[in-house]
């Protein structure tokens, strides 16, 4: 008696047909005419004709029919048929697990972000997870001085800060506008006032951000450019500290609009026109240059690259105020009276 068991792909293997055979099959069942299946995967007609006339000499039964001026697939194409969307279906299952062990459902990214953009980032996470459940996001908040350090010490995935210096081997792409504006109380004399001259205000008290601070760094700049020079300033690491220490009456303060969301809303601060303000900046996606990104990272990337502008926006308590900050000024304060 023969034993031998025989594998059961013998039959398959003999046949050797492709997967691209059973692709171009398929399409040519769905569609019904050669000429539109190649048309649809950008190949010739004849090509498609020959892959097709292959296919039935492997199989060794024709598997379409011309019925008047279309072709419909013959029993043993129905079969055929109904095996190709078995095999793709079981395909895209074989991607989705492929995604998974790549890391797009799981994994854990670290992303450090200048102090100021803590008031949008959270936003952001909170869509990208709301996408990947299974995605952890740990983020670290800093100034610029602290972020640099860390992408020079291949710390976090990605970063997100004002624009980078030159030649520290980063790879930087700005993704949405970071207007500076000058707060004040909304009683100060200067918030009811238009077209506020940088010499004007220089004469007042400054709670200004800590060094290493962007938002400290543009400021700077732009005093320096214009030739202007505080008289009388104090220093307060955290955006929110200055923001109290403005509404309390101790002077004015540099932020970014995206740090006013509340005072805003309900009327505790009002932004000076200033004279060449609001200074736009720009936020900028930071990593270093040649990083591998896991899927997830690139995939927390692209999001922040296509989306944040929207996403944030959508946050703001007035879309047009981002857009214009000049309109923001005088709706502030009249609030404020
Ligand atoms: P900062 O950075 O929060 O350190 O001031 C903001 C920026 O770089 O624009």
């Amino acid at each position: 008696m023969n034993t031998e068991i025989k594998p059961r792909t013998k039959n398959l293997r003999r046949r050797n047909f492709t997967l691209r055979q059973l692709t171009l099959f398929e399409a040519v069942a769905r569609t019904g005419s050669f000429t539109r299946t190649a048309e649809e995967l950008h190949l010739t007609q004849p090509a498609v004709s020959n892959q097709i006339k292959q296919l039935e000499d492997q199989i060794g039964t024709p598997l379409f029919e011309h019925i008047g001026r279309r072709i419909s697939p013959t029993e043993v194409g129905r079969e055929l048929v109904v095996f190709c969307r078995d095999i793709s279906q079981r395909i895209d299952e074989f991607e989705n697990l492929l995604d998974d062990i790549k890391g797009l459902h799981h994994g854990v990214l670290n992303v450090s972000v200048v102090s100021t953009a803590e008031y949008f980032s959270p936003y952001l996470l909170a869509r990208f997870c709301s996408h990947h459940p299974g995605v952890t996001v740990n983020l670290d908040v800093t100034n610029r001085d602290a972020v640099l350090k860390q992408l020079a010490d291949n710390a976090p995935d990605m970063a997100i800060m004002g624009v980078p210096p030159e030649g520290a081997n980063l790879v930087s792409q700005s993704f949405m506008p970071n207007p500076l504006v000058v707060i004040a109380a909304p009683n100060h004399m200067l918030a009811g006032m238009d077209d506020v001259p940088i010499k004007r205000v220089v004469k007042e008290r400054f709670i200004i951000r800590e060094p290493g601070s962007g938002t400290r760094d543009a400021f700077e700049r732009f005093l320096n450019k214009s030739g202007s020079r505080l008289q009388n300033s104090m220093e307060m690491s955290s955006n929110e500290a200055i923001k109290h220490a403005v509404m309390a009456g101790l002077g004015l303060g540099v932020v970014s609009l995206h740090t006013l969301e509340m005072e805003l809303k309900l009327g505790r601060l009002a932004i000076v026109d200033l004279v060449d303000f609001p200074l736009e900046r720009q936020w900028y996606l930071v990593h270093r240059q040649g990083k591998r990104f896991s899927v997830a990272a690139q995939a927390l990337k692209n999001f922040i690259l296509t989306e944040a502008v929207h996403v944030v926006q959508a946050t703001l308590p007035d879309r047009r105020v981002a857009a214009k900050p000049k309109r923001l000024i005088r709706r502030s304060i009249h609030s404020s009276e």
